[in-house]
């Protein structure tokens, strides 16, 4: 088999093999295949797409390129949850607890969050003590005890999406719906959960910015996960205005708190109880999506819920008593308020801007080296649709420094106000197949 011959077939629109997705996908792993071959395969994949049953093989291929985790260990059907990347999305935190309480496994690998976007580890980082760096024997004897355990990305999964995904980067390959998906998809399965839900957003502060896109893209991973054995299904959400209202660690740690006491924002609540009826259907708790909502609905209710995230915190190191007293977790010294200079409704809430807005106090990193501040962030005052008048704050900021002009400027250009606005509809979908 020769490189170019497969590149030339994609090229001309037709469809590559089984054996010779394989091919591609181990001879670029090794460095047979050098860059610009694959380089060029990527693009004509992006002009002539690839079929279903392509995108599994090249999912399955970049999974065998490197470590699987296997959690056969673990009773139980094991589900994992993904989103593509929000902005103040404190899913995470909220939904693991709340179906460990169901006794469902939550055997979780997270990662670091970079960017606009942040990340589970650094949010649960915020709670004094709380640690993922655990051997594999402890976190699962953790998930089989209590039936909730997060840990730090280990091993050397998926090498080729690696390689792959920062060669796409620079060569205008990313936006391939068949590259994305299986990408994403390569890394869940791997990950080793036999079920899998996807949140899939759209908006400002997502990757795929239209409905339709978004729902293209939902579809091909729903496709991928199910042709290769997991069960998968998604929720098309929306990420135009930031999730709930806060964005940084230590006040994301707060509100998934009182989520978990069925006092939290209530976008926030309606997308985990959206996620959640997956979560549970899928792991064969629930015979309809309707009794699944109930049953979530019930463990929030009576705190069984809430005392499932002391569990959680106490067995990986953490304090457990931020969770009645959030005062403990690190706060920021300086509180300053943004006010409106209008009268008016609030009609947009660019969601990455004012993702990054947080990361320029210290919320989130710029790069991968940078150090981030664990008490620093901005609380959201105001969401889409509600009225505001002169002087009233929109946002408050969380602050380790006095100068935050910049940070100031940024919200007032990000956050707009007109004397009527179009709320957005946070679930534009689900996908089931
Ligand atoms: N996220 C991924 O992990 N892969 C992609 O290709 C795009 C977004
Ligand atoms: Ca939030």
């Amino acid at each position: 088999m020769r490189m170019v011959d497969l590149i030339e077939k994609k090229r001309n629109g037709k469809e590559l093999t089984t054996e010779e997705i394989n091919f591609i996908i181990e001879g670029y792993t090794k460095g047979d295949i050098p860059d610009y071959q694959v380089s060029a395969l990527a693009m004509a994949i992006y002009f002539k797409d690839m079929n279903e049953r392509e995108r599994a093989d090249l999912t399955m291929a970049m999974v065998n390129s490197g470590e699987t985790i296997d959690l056969s260990a673990i009773e139980g059907v094991k589900v994992d949850k993904h989103s593509t990347g929000g902005v103040g999305d404190t899913t995470t935190l909220v939904l693991a607890p709340l179906v460990a309480a169901l006794d469902i496994p939550v055997a979780k690998m997270s990662g670091r969050g970079l960017g606009h976007t942040g990340g589970t580890i650094d949010k649960l980082e915020a709670i004094e003590g709380f640690h993922v760096e655990i051997t594999k024997d402890e976190f699962t004897q953790l998930v089989n005890e209590h039936k909730i355990a997060v840990i730090g990305q280990t091993g050397n999964i998926t090498p080729a999406d690696k390689k792959l995904y920062a060669l796409r980067d620079v060569t205008a390959t990313v936006e391939a719906v068949s590259l994305i998906a299986s990408s994403i998809m390569s890394k869940k399965i791997a990950a080793g959960s036999d079920a899998i839900v996807l949140d899939v957003k759209t908006g400002a502060g997502a990757f795929m910015k239209t409905t339709e896109d978004a729902k293209e893209l939902a579809s091909a991973m729903v496709r991928i996960g199910n042709n290769v054995g997991r069960k998968t299904m998604a929720v098309i959400s929306d990420m135009s205005q930031p999730l709930g209202f806060a964005i940084g660690n230590s006040l994301e740690v707060k509100e998934a708190i009182d989520t978990l006491k069925g006092q939290g924002p209530a976008d926030l609540e309606e997308l985990c109880l959206a996620l959640g009826r997956q979560m549970v259907y899928l792991a064969g708790k629930a015979s309809s999506l309707e009794e699944a909502e109930e049953m979530l609905r019930e463990v929030i209710h009576n705190g069984k819920a809430l005392e499932k995230f002391k569990d959680f915190i106490r067995n990986q190191g953490g304090d457990p008593s931020i969770v009645d007293h959030p005062e403990k977790l690190p706060q920021a010294k300086y509180l300053i308020e943004v006010p409106s200079r209008e009268d008016g409704v609030v009609a947009e809430i660019i969601a990455d801007e004012i993702g990054t807005a947080a990361m320029l106090l210290g919320a989130g990193r710029a790069t991968k080296e940078s150090e981030i501040d664990l008490a620093v962030g901005l609380m959201l005052n105001k969401k889409i649709g509600d009225a505001v008048k002169v002087g009233e704050s929109l946002v408050t900021i969380h602050a380790n420094r006095e100068q935050v002009e910049d940070v100031i400027q940024m919200i007032y250009d990000n956050i707009h106000i007109a004397d009527h606005a179009d709320v957005p509809v946070l679930v534009h979908g689900i996908v089931t197949e």
